[in-house]
């Protein structure tokens, strides 16, 4: 499988410094077709992120969150249509500081879910314990409890090319505390039997499986060799074509 690399740039760039970033990457990464790389850029900045990947095939650029109707009086919110218009392939759903910091629920991630992916948007899909989760044994639960929630209203069969899954434990996102090889290794074999459980077993592993949470240059290589990791979503480091280029060539 082509190994996933997507770089989360969170509320970070202006439209200028998004394209130059953006070209910047696509420069180092275009020649690497064993490479898939996303850029998940503000909403601002999707359609100068599109521009700069245009002709690159394995490169594309995506949305942070979306709503999960055509159109309507939803103020603040952005429509699949509107993410497609900008040029943006993919999107993610339930990122960890959506569920945290703006109160998003496990019903209206299903709905985003389910929705974006009825209108041709690929998905993302993000999920994680937090480390009292972890810490009272959880882990299990609340990985189940994420992912058949967040597919429950999915049509099937699920296509393989439009659905990807982040497994970022929450403890180790934007905090430097990347979990051990041994932690990834078994939440990705947990994530891929649910995986099995929700979607079929043939469909399951063919799914992409994504670590993300501190991912740097230093511990990419590791990561990327893990079972089960098929790449990495990458917060902090991916704001500078320069490390996020290391991360994707390792
Ligand atoms: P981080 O963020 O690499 O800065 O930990 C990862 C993410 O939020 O997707």
């Amino acid at each position: 499988m082509q190994k996933i690399i997507a770089a989360n740039w969170k509320m970070f760039k202006t439209r200028a410094e998004a394209a130059r970033t953006a070209r910047e990457m696509r420069a180092a990464l275009i020649h690497r077709e064993d490479r898939g790389v996303i850029i998940f850029a503000p909403f601002t900045a999707i359609a100068q992120v599109a521009n700069a990947l245009d002709g690159a095939p394995t490169m594309a650029a995506g949305g942070q969150n979306v709503y999960p109707a055509q159109d309507g009086a939803f103020t603040g919110e952005v429509s699949p249509l509107m993410l497609r218009d900008a040029g943006a392939a993919w999107v993610l759903v339930g990122h960890s500081e959506r569920r945290h910091i703006l109160g998003e629920s496990l019903d209206f991630i299903a709905h985003k879910t389910a929705f974006a992916l009825a209108q041709g948007l690929k998905v993302m899909l993000c999920i994680g314990e937090t480390l009292a989760e972890r810490e009272a044994g959880n882990l299990e639960s609340v990985l189940k409890q994420h992912l058949h929630t967040a597919l429950a209203h999915v049509q099937r069969p699920v296509s393989t090319d439009t659905l990807a899954v982040a497994y970022e434990p929450v403890w180790a996102i934007g905090t430097g505390k990347v979990a051990g090889p041994a932690e990834i290794v078994a939440a990705h074999a947990l994530c891929r039997s649910l995986l099995g459980q929700c979607l079929g077993e043939s469909v399951a592993k063919r799914i992409p499986l994504l670590y993300g949470g501190s991912v740097k240059a230093d511990n990419a290589p590791t990561i990327m060799t893990l079972d089960n990791v098929d790449g990495v979503l990458v917060g902090g480091a991916s704001l500078q074509a320069e490390t996020f280029v290391r991360i994707a060539t390792a």
